[in-house]
């Protein structure tokens, strides 16, 4: 489900003055790549179109779980990767990210879209990672992946993520869940 990029920092704020960390220069690495003799694929599309064209025995998701789009947040690094020279806009100097918003993202379409995905599998377990304050509750959760056999859950405190610290939430721990099926 996700794009594999290695970064510590987000891209979705204008900042008056550059922090010392953003005056760092880029360096770019080739990613360490485990070769071994085992077949792989890789997609990148939509995980909900993607569903329709593969099977396998276990789905692993880490979806994101708020209204924070990531197109938004990481789209410097997009346009180093695609080197297109896009047409910006906006104080943060967005490119246009129109066929990239996630449905995941969306308070009103997460849960059909959740539920898309997970009748559709074509595998024998569900894994999904998940935090206690996502716009799916765990028992939105509980109710979607029941529907394909036996589920249960694991959960583990954890520090929040440091750019949320700045924001008005109560709690300076959340809990991860880790939800799974096994599918009859
Ligand atoms: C929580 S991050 C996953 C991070 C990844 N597991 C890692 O450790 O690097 C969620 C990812 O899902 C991607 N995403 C969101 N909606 C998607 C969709 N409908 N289809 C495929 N990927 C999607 C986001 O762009 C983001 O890369």
């Amino acid at each position: 489900m996700s794009l594999f990029v290695w970064e510590t920092k987000v891209y979705g704020s204008y900042l008056k003055k550059l922090k010392i960390t953003a005056q760092k220069n880029i360096v770019l690495k080739p990613a360490e790549l485990i070769v071994n003799d085992t077949d792989h694929k890789v997609f990148n599309e939509d995980t909900n179109r993607l569903i329709q064209k593969i099977k396998g025995d276990i789905l692993y998701l880490d979806p994101p779980y708020n209204q924070r789009q990531y197109a938004t947040n990481y789209h410097l690094l997009e346009t180093i990767a695609k080197y297109d020279n896009p047409k910006i806009h906006g104080k943060t100097g967005l490119r246009n990210y129109d066929n990239q918003k996630s449905a995941y993202c969306s308070r009103t379409k997460v849960k059909s879209a959740f539920k898309n995905l997970i009748t559709n599998a074509k595998v024998k377990y569900i894994f999904l990672s998940y935090n206690n304050e996502g716009l799916m509750t765990a028992g939105d959760i509980k109710e979607i992946m029941s529907l394909r056999g036996k589920y249960g859950y694991f959960t583990k405190a954890y520090g929040r993520f440091k750019a949320d610290k700045n924001r008005d939430y109560g709690a300076d721990r959340t809990t991860e869940y880790l939800h799974y099926v096994i599918c009859d």
